[in-house]
């Protein structure tokens, strides 16, 4: 039996790596009140006592545009803890660790590659960058840095479940429509994390989103489709697209940053999903979960 730790465990991707969790692990499961990854001391001496065969890391500071205020607090939870991670890590210690596309900002004419040259065009962005250099300069031998893009499930806080409370209330939305880039479920990417843990001896970055480039527009416009098909929202709801200039935040967002999966495909054996099919499967869950 394999001994796991699983970091940010009470996450959106946390609870799902928890709940995919396969019978032949031991896991244990660590939420930021359990455990602060910024607690160095803590973290290493978990490490030293229970002597993990993997460590899972999904906790992360995610506020993309708090991070532009809170500048020191996203890099001491994405760059420094994650160094701290890795420093305490033996090498027989398998990590996995999960970043972003928003490591990327320029425009690319095809989906971006795990060796690509990154530019990050946000403070949360920077930060996550950071980590990934951190793994790769203190563990290099063992470890997976799995960027995804646009991650959503059927619950917590992410743009599906938005979506669906603003279509409950609203009449008008308007949603940008010139930032392009692939959806993910977080339920597939948990099962894609078990495998790249336990089925693989590959190192270095890797890319997984659901198949397909779209923007938020196109995004919002299937949620409104299918959440109607399913009965999950009986009411219209008109969607307008707009241009981000039309909606500023205080952090840039990535103009383009579909990621190219394939080596994922290669090395798992495992095909990517169209993002209208696993968006299905989610809302199906959200249905279920709210029946
Ligand atoms: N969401 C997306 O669209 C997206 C896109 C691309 C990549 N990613 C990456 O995917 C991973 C998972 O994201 P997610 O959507 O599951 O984010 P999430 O729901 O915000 O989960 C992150 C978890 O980390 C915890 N955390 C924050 N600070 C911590 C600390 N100091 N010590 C321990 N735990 C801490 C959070 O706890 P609290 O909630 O209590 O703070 C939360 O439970 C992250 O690495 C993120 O960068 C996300």
């Amino acid at each position: 039996m394999k001994k796991v730790i699983l970091l940010g465990a009470a996450g959106q991707l946390g609870l799902l790596v928890a709940k995919s969790a396969p019978d032949n692990v031991v896991l244990n499961c660590f939420s930021r009140e359990e455990l602060d990854i910024r607690d160095h001391g803590a973290v290493k001496e978990l490490i030293l006592t229970t002597s993990p065969d993997i460590i899972i890391n999904t906790a992360a500071y995610t506020a993309v545009d708090n991070a532009e205020e809170q500048h020191k607090l996203a890099y001491e939870i994405n760059a420094q803890a994650v160094e701290n991670i890795a420093i305490n890590t033996p090498s027989e210690t398998r990590i996995i660790h999960v970043s972003t596309d928003f490591v990327f900002s320029k425009i690319s004419k095809h989906p971006y590659k795990p060796a690509d040259l990154i530019a990050p065009g946000s403070i949360y962005g920077q930060s996550k960058a950071a980590g990934e250099k951190a793994i790769i300069q203190h563990h290099p031998g063992n470890a997976i840095i799995l960027r995804t893009s646009w991650l959503y499930s059927a619950q917590g806080k992410n743009f599906v479940t938005t979506m669906l409370g603003l279509m409950a209330v609203k009449d008008e939305l308007s949603i940008v429509s010139d930032q392009f880039g692939s959806p993910t479920s977080a339920h597939l990417l948990a099962r894609i994390i078990w495998k790249f843990a336990l089925e693989s001896q590959v190192n270095g970055v890797f890319h997984w989103s659901d198949e397909g480039i779209i923007t938020w527009y196109d995004f919002a416009l299937e949620i409104y489709t299918q959440a109607r098909k399913l009965g999950i929202l009986n009411k219209d709801v008109s969607i307008r697209a707009i241009t981000t200039k039309d909606y500023p935040t205080p952090a840039s967002r990535p103009c383009y940053s579909a990621l190219d999966s394939t080596a994922t495909e290669d090395v798992l054996g495992i095909k990517t999903s169209p993002w209208r099919v696993e968006l299905y499967k989610v809302l199906e869950k959200r249905k279920g979960c709210s029946n």
